[in-house]
């Protein structure tokens, strides 16, 4: 495997594997959750699972990827040269290509509100927008169009390979990203009364936090890092040895809760100005925002046309970082095991995620008669990925660094050569073997109403 792709620099390394992180899931699930979990206080719970599940989850992640340097299967079998465990890659493989397809209906969304931004169509009171909305998502061609944009512009950066393709675009993309939020940052904070916002976000008010809200910050936490479907472990295949794990782990958790709290300060001062209360769930981007952002620049009708533009193409660009980081699990797989071109691998994945996307889509409206126990497809597909495939890929990873693999490799590994980090080592590996095994598993037991 001398020949692989790797990432040319530390900085296009983290701004990849930042940008598989900073995706929809910061920006339009996160202030979702925040604002129907109770605002603050769930942010403290949701950093609190960052730090003690996150980063040993992402850390292990990491060294499974980089030391066998090798596609998620293949990975998982390798490093203990137990063969069982590849069925950890197989299932990561499958969840993310599922969430490619259905990810990519919602990033579909985000494109038509670019187009409708930038053409001017979203204007009007709210039963207007509420219905723009609903009559868009139920139509049977045109979501299911823009899905499939959005999947071949992913399939065309991923076929350019790791170093032209992800980490150019990641490059590019993560700064833009950066500079268009805090724009409307900016300008949703100097909004009239922008401060109760702010305090939402700010002062935790405890009455509201019950497990529910626990389970909801994990299944958050877990989905916002990409953790659990062998995502971090195809991207650190990338890495270079030298490459400090636990410091790019660190970062790359920072960056990401940074961009949440930040996703945070762009919606809420602007919803609490208009009087909004930003508790509607999933549609919250789509229905109430448009609102709010016409309510709130009023008097400012151009400032408010810009804004709209930079906030779609905002979640436009961090959907497409994500994107791109679920189909190259795929695509690495089928690349070094089938042994054909990237492109032919990339197809494998885009057709397959094509047609979960147009399933999902179309169980959104156009055919609601498409469920599976009794949810529509699109939500089995969710719950099936975020609340059961998702714990359960990191639980069994956790498991197999902590008690599987080799400790020498563990340490070799999270220690560059017992060069760095060596007196965290006991400290991750009580937290990989103990603490976090059982605190998934709670979480997940919990979920079905067993504890
Ligand atoms: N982390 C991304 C977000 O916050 C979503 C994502 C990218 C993802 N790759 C993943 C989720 C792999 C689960 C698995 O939107």
């Amino acid at each position: 495997m001398n020949n692989r792709g790797n990432f040319g620099s530390r900085i296009g390394l983290v701004l990849a594997t930042a940008g598989s992180a900073v995706g929809l899931g910061n920006i339009w699930r996160f202030p979702f959750t925040t604002g129907q979990n109770g605002g603050a206080a769930f942010i403290i719970i949701y950093i609190i699972c960052i730090l003690m599940l996150g980063l040993p989850g992402m850390i292990s992640e990491f060294i499974i990827g980089r030391h066998a340097a090798t596609n998620a299967v293949r990975a998982y079998g390798v490093i203990s040269g137990k063969r069982v465990w590849r069925v950890v890659g197989v299932m990561g493989i499958l969840c993310s290509t599922i969430i490619l397809g259905f990810y990519s209906v919602v990033a579909g969304w985000c494109l038509q509100y670019l187009y409708a931004s930038v053409a001017g169509q979203i204007k009007g009171d709210s039963s207007y927008v509420a219905r723009y909305f609903t009559e868009f998502s139920s139509d049977i061609a045109m979501p299911v169009v823009w899905a499939m944009v959005f999947i071949i512009i992913t399939h065309f950066v991923i076929v350019k390979g790791v170093r032209k393709g992800i980490e150019k675009a990641s490059k590019l993309m993560m700064p833009t990203l950066f500079v268009l939020l805090l724009i409307i940052v900016a300008a949703s904070c100097m909004l009239p009364n922008a401060i109760s916002g702010i305090k939402f976000l700010f002062y935790p008010d405890f009455s509201k936090l019950s497990s529910n809200v626990m389970l909801e910050a994990l299944g958050q936490a877990f989905f916002s890092l990409s953790l659990g479907t062998a995502c971090l472990c195809t991207y650190s295949s990338y890495f270079s040895k030298r490459t400090n794990l636990v410091n790019a782990a660190l970062q790359i958790a920072l960056i990401d809760t940074l961009i949440a709290v930040l996703a945070g300060l762009m919606i809420f001062p602007a919803a609490f100005s208009v009087g909004v209360k930003p508790d509607a769930g999933p549609s919250l981007i789509f229905i109430t925002l448009p609102n709010v952002f016409q309510q709130a620049f009023a008097s400012m009708p151009l400032v408010g046309y810009v804004i709209s533009i930079l906030f779609y193409a905002l979640l436009a660009l961090a959907a497409l970082t994500s994107t791109i980081s679920m189909h190259e699990i795929g695509t690495a797989f089928f690349h070094e095991e089938l042994k054909r071109p990237r492109r032919h691998a990339a197809w494998i994945v885009t057709i397959t995620a094509i047609m979960i996307a147009i399933v999902s889509s179309l169980s959104c409206g156009a055919y609601p008669q498409l469920t599976v126990f009794g949810m529509s497809m699109m939500d089995f597909f969710d719950f099936l990925t975020a609340n059961i495939l998702l714990p359960a890929g990191a639980l069994l990873t956790c498991i197999y660094v902590g008690w599987v693999v080799p400790r020498s490799t563990v340490m070799t590994e999270f220690t560059n050569r017992h060069t760095v980090c060596i007196r965290l080592f006991p400290a991750f590996l009580f937290m990989v073997r103990f603490v976090c095994p059982i605190c998934i598993t709670l979480v997940f037991l919990h979920q079905f109403g067993i504890v």
